[in-house]
């Protein structure tokens, strides 16, 4: 992981989402444009197997389309437009410009590794796996696959892996016991309960509600050696927070003003 010296590592949430459609090629390469550090992105596994960058199990919000993402070929998702739902120049006066098929298009999670390599060898991933039980344990081997192919499983890799699941976390450290991964603890359980899942050298990441509910949780889990991403943030008081409590990573919507706010790139 790329380490930032006196805050945190600022880390693009769907990309620089904040005023772009989320998971877009545009939305990270604006992240990247503001000084983003690392990019975070979901992955879903397509039904022909590919690994493809959307949130939701279903297409319906994002896109000019419906479906479940598990359920439909690369091919179908490529027909789709992915931007137009949330059209950064909709509030302008500026007539909007026509977006072109590499900005509507479904990024795949390669297509997302290549463009970041392209424009900067150093940026981090942060890859959440949304794990559907359609196809458990799979999307775990194609990450896995994927990742080494591009020689990023090791213990310098730039990308980590991140899950809600701690059952699939394990599978990634069988397949790749050298990748980092942050395991995403939210409402659903007590920090307590959550901190007794984490796996030894896991990074911890809980939701920004959960730490400014219990500011105490930070410290427990400095006492214990535990690295912390905090996610997601995105006012400036909770950028203090994460600072003051000295996380190494904050996901924002919001890079930009997130660096602005810290000083800079
Ligand atoms: O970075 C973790 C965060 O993205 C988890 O929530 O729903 O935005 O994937 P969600
Ligand atoms: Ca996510």
């Amino acid at each position: 992981m790329r380490h930032v010296e006196g805050r945190p590592q600022v880390v693009a949430h769907r990309g620089s989402s904040h005023d772009n459609p989320e998971h877009t090629l545009g939305a990270y390469i604006a992240a990247l444009d503001q000084g983003a550090e690392g990019l975070e992105c979901d992955v879903r596994l397509t039904a022909d197997g590919h690994l493809v960058c959307v949130h939701d199990r279903r297409v319906d919000r994002v896109s000019t389309g419906r479906g479940v993402v598990s359920t439909m070929e690369l091919a179908q998702l490529d027909e789709l437009d992915f931007a137009s739902w949330k059209n950064p120049w909709v509030d302008l006066d500026d007539e909007a410009p026509e977006l072109d098929d590499q900005t509507r298009r479904v990024l795949t999670l390669e297509r997302l590794i290549q463009a970041a390599r392209d424009y900067d060898q150093t940026v981090d991933l942060a890859i959440e796996t949304k794990h559907p039980t359609r196809y458990a344990g799979l999307v775990e081997r194609r990450l896995v696959d994927l990742l080494e192919t591009v020689g990023w499983a090791g213990a310098d890799s730039p990308a980590r892996i991140m899950s809600f699941s701690p059952v699939a976390l394990t599978r990634i450290k069988k397949l790749a016991p050298d990748l980092e991964v942050v395991l995403l603890i939210d409402r659903q359980y007590s920090w307590q309960m959550a901190t007794s899942m984490l796996g030894p050298g896991w990074i911890a990441g809980p939701g920004i509600d959960l730490l400014r509910e219990n500011p105490r949780l930070g410290s427990r889990l400095r006492k214990r050696d535990r690295r912390i991403h905090v996610w997601t943030v995105n006012t400036v008081a909770d950028l203090d927070l994460c600072a003051a409590l000295g996380v190494e990573a904050v996901i924002t919507d919001n890079p930009a003003m997130a660096l602005d706010h810290f000083g800079g790139p």
